[in-house]
């Protein structure tokens, strides 16, 4: 039966440390050079209805590097632009391709394409998630921790698709996720419902305030978005006041542990959710963060995509 990630809870724990695992393997093999035709004969549609710079460019040379190919569709080329409905679309990519990248405003019609679709659904970005994000930066994170599980993660900022996905990653991680929004703000209920039931099985402690200082003191992890995510440009001046204190500088960096990793998912918009210092300081990762797109993206396509994967990585 065909796999989608079109959410991160589609993914078993055991999944995920696959994926963990698999991330590392990859990003050593690519540091020596090492190419693969794990995929070969294989063709990736990529289908971007909002601005992306490292999701589009890390899955198109990813699958290069898996030895697949990548076809690149502009939504404003293809018929769903003169109405052909989403459903009709997702039959006839399954004839030519062998998965599908989308990043796309609605969840719903996202689901509804994975629906109707026989390849798998790769969410690229909507509103509501960014699941190869998430698992980026759960791995970026085990590159640095030894443990997962006993590290205090802040997240500082908006309760948007990063923020809820990172805490259904967060929640099936068994990790320590303290998030802290403006009021009215906060991520969707379902979501923190969610997470909170899966939490009591995995043991992730996973809590929401509006105070940055609490979520930053002594955090090993601080991690933040944009204040205004694509498509909510109309609400970028409201936003800016309502988000003023959330900016990561070096104030608040002081509050966390010395040690602690600077996490951004970028685009960042330097002086509003995090400072320029703090974005270029010492204990920023976030190109390393950038750069495990690619390794991760990897990871997900072969596990998606190859029968027999986990004869070659175990
Ligand atoms: N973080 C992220 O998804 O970046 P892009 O919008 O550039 O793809
Ligand atoms: N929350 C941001 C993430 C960009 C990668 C947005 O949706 O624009």
């Amino acid at each position: 039966m065909k796999k989608d990630l079109l959410r991160v809870t589609d993914l078993s724990r055991e999944d995920l440390d696959w994926i963990l695992r698999t991330t590392k393997v990859l990003k050593e093999e690519n540091k020596k050079g090492q190419l693969h035709r794990h995929l070969d004969g294989k063709s990736l549609g990529m289908l971007f209805q909002k601005s992306s710079t490292r999701t589009r460019i890390s899955f198109e040379v990813g699958m290069y590097q898996l030895g697949g190919n990548s076809v690149m569709m502009s939504a404003d080329q293809l018929q769903m632009s003169r109405g052909e409905v989403i459903e009709d679309s997702a039959r006839i990519f399954s004839r030519y391709l062998d998965a599908l990248v989308i990043r796309t405003s609605s969840q719903t019609e996202l689901d509804k394409l994975a629906s109707k679709a026989d390849i798998p659904i790769i969410n690229a970005l909507t509103d509501k998630y960014h699941p190869c994000q998430i698992l980026t930066d759960i791995f970026t994170i085990t590159e640095r921790k030894e443990s997962l599980t006993n590290i205090k993660i802040a997240y500082i900022g908006d309760g948007n698709n990063v923020a809820h996905s990172w805490l259904l990653g967060a929640s099936i991680a068994g990790m320590q996720l303290i998030m802290a929004t403006p009021e009215g703000y906060g991520p969707d209920s379902d979501v923190v419902e969610q997470s909170m039931l899966i939490a009591e099985q995995s043991g992730a402690n996973i809590e929401l305030c509006h105070s940055p200082l609490k979520a930053s003191k002594d955090a090993d992890v601080l991690y933040t978005d944009t204040w205004v995510s694509m498509g909510q440009e109309n609400e970028a001046a409201e936003k800016c006041g309502a988000f003023k204190g959330f900016c990561i500088d070096q104030e608040l960096v002081g509050t966390a542990k010395d040690s602690v990793m600077i996490m951004h998912c970028l685009p960042a918009h330097r002086g509003e959710e995090i400072s320029g210092d703090v974005l270029d300081g010492k204990n920023s990762v976030v190109w390393d963060q950038a750069e495990n797109r690619l390794h991760t993206q990897k990871a997900i396509l072969l596990l998606l995509l190859h029968d027999c994967i986990k004869e070659i990585y175990p």
